[in-house]
């Protein structure tokens, strides 16, 4: 087994290099080469990234060229293709790209290529009789409200998929998604739907997530209140690995859909996990989704990593966390309806890459994952680019951009564009002093004003951006997007010698509020598990008991 990126020679040079580049601002790498854009951008599968202004040179990228190839990414792409079983920790193969093979080839082997075409095609098919009205209510009326019922991977990426494209969805059933156990969504969306024309999708891997079972059984509980109980096999839809589960919820054995092994749950979007969305979007628009994912696949998988747009992705975020020390990554779309785009990738990100353990076994001793967030770029504009600009802190960037607008509004989304490059440009050269000053006497300033205004206004500059710009946000674009974040989480997570599929991390919460909620529900009956806890408890327990 190759070894991880930090015990390998070109980490070492790496390190050199950082040490090169630390005194020299990002504008004077321009500078030096007016050239960059030529040099440090490339287009696949449809989409431009420009990382022209991130903070290296032509050497560090042939170093980065190296560091993949002497951690072995070739052979651990090639062995995820092959169904390897590569979640370690799990003993199982990790195959999403198989979801969206096209019809034809035998990703994954025979068998699994026919079990996801099958499967496919009964998705797509219930979607279409959704949608057209051949599958009906208990009551004979069409679904035109569609609640997915799911958290995390079984909510996330749908949820996101349904806002991204918005106008692919306009002659369908409503989709809405609810998620938090709180209840307050699905309760907001059960105040005003009429449950003679509401599906409910549970989606759930395994059918035990206490937040999906709950929010299913509130939902099952009012269609039955409203409907009776025989209507339930009308009504709810399911997507699980766990069939006795849905035997015991009565799920209707043709609206249940199968989920895989090797298929992890924030990978899971392009399997019947996604019917919510080709509900939304329909068959032609859900099947464009899956070939822009297998598009960028086979671009993944064949071109070389200094053409390879996820491996880039992934060794610039690399030479960012580890080398340039900047701990979060700021996704920054400047397309309000992929708003959702940021809360997706912190799950794809973090709950991949967010280990601290080795494949080895060994804690290890290097950066892994950075911290996920951002906003639609232009409300970002308007809250926290001013810390991005002036803070203490510096974060890396990621800058999404649709040269076309999605709502006939060119004029409107040319003034996001403008923004976006203009953005770019701050971010990368700042503004020094000395030009400060001459906008200050040019304005007429007196002298001692100047002086105090000064530092105020000065721009450090040098926050590394990389743009990823592309013609329209249509599905096949969204399945791209979506495919080169999964193949850039792939190739950190090989070069940090992690297991990048599995997720020990979000057991323990969920085992100590199961202890916790009856203690919760009967402050005096059952014993909290500690004593802090136990006086919050008591104190809210005050609280609900007021009227
Ligand atoms: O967050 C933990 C997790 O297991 C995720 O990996 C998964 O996407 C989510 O919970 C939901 O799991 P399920 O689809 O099994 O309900």
């Amino acid at each position: 087994m190759p070894s991880p990126g930090p015990r390998t020679a070109p980490w070492s040079e790496l390190t050199a290099h950082a040490t090169r580049l630390g005194t020299v601002a990002t504008h004077e790498l321009f500078a030096r080469d007016p050239g960059r854009f030529e040099r440090f951008s490339r287009e696949g599968a449809g989409i431009l990234m420009d990382f022209s202004r991130q903070h290296l040179d032509e050497m560090v990228l042939a170093k980065l060229d190296e560091l993949a190839e002497a951690v072995g990414l070739r052979e651990y792409r090639e062995a995820m293709w092959r169904g390897e079983k590569i979640n370690a920790t799990e003993g199982r193969a990790v195959l999403h790209v198989a979801l969206r093979q096209p019809a034809g080839a035998r990703i994954g082997g025979t068998e699994i290529a026919r079990e996801v075409f099958e499967e496919r095609e009964r998705m797509l098919t219930f979607a279409e009789n959704v949608r057209s009205g051949r599958i009906l209510g208990s009551s004979g009326k069409p679904f035109n409200r569609v609640v997915n019922i799911g958290i995390g991977g079984s909510d996330l990426g749908p949820a996101m998929a349904v806002r991204a494209l918005h106008p692919y969805t306009l002659d369908a059933p409503r989709c809405e998604f609810v998620s938090n156990v709180d209840g307050n969504r699905l309760s907001d969306i059960l105040k005003d739907a009429d449950p003679r024309s509401t599906l409910f999708i549970v989606s759930s891997k395994t059918f035990t997530t206490l937040e999906t079972l709950t929010n299913a059984r509130t939902a099952r509980a009012w269609l039955r209140d409203k409907l009776g109980e025989e209507a339930v096999r009308e009504h709810f839809a399911a997507v699980s690995v766990n069939h006795r589960a849905m035997d015991e919820f009565g799920v209707h054995p043709e609206h249940r859909f199968k989920m895989w092994d090797w298929v992890g749950g924030r990978y899971s979007m392009w399997s019947s996990i996604g019917v919510s969305l080709a509900i939304a979007i329909g068959r032609e628009g859900f099947l464009a989704f899956l070939a822009g994912g297998h598009e960028m696949d086979e671009h993944f998988r064949t071109a070389h990593w200094h053409e390879n747009l996820p491996a880039l992705m992934g060794l610039i975020g690399v030479w960012n966390i580890n080398f340039q020390m900047l701990p979060t990554l700021a996704v920054l779309p400047y397309d309000e309806r992929l708003g959702r785009l940021p809360a997706y990738l912190q799950q794809l990100e973090m709950e991949s890459n967010g280990k601290s353990v080795s494949l080895e076994g060994r804690r290890v001793e290097w950066q892994t994952a950075a911290v996920i967030w951002g906003e639609p770029g232009n409300n970002a504009q308007h809250s926290f680019f001013q810390l991005l600009h002036q803070g203490t802190p510096r974060a890396a960037l990621d800058l999404l951009l649709p040269a076309k607008s999605s709502c006939d509004h060119q004029a409107q989304q040319d003034l996001a564009i403008a923004n976006c490059l203009a953005q770019a440009e701050a971010f990368m050269a700042g503004l020094p002093a000395d030009a400060v000053r001459a906008d200050l006497e040019r304005a007429q300033l007196p002298p001692e004003r100047i002086e105090a205004l000064t530092p105020h206004k000065v721009h450090p500059g040098s926050r590394p951006s990389t743009l990823i710009a592309f013609p329209r946000l249509d599905p096949g674009t969204l399945g791209r997007l979506v495919a080169l974040y999964e193949h850039k989480v792939f190739t950190q997570g090989v070069i940090w010698g992690i297991n990048s599929f599995d997720q020990w991390g979000v057991e323990l919460g969920k085992k100590l509020a199961e202890q916790l909620a009856p203690s919760v529900r009967d402050p005096d009956g059952a014993p909290a598990a500690s004593a802090g806890v136990a006086k919050v408890i008591a104190r809210l327990a005050g609280w609900r008991a007021q009227p």
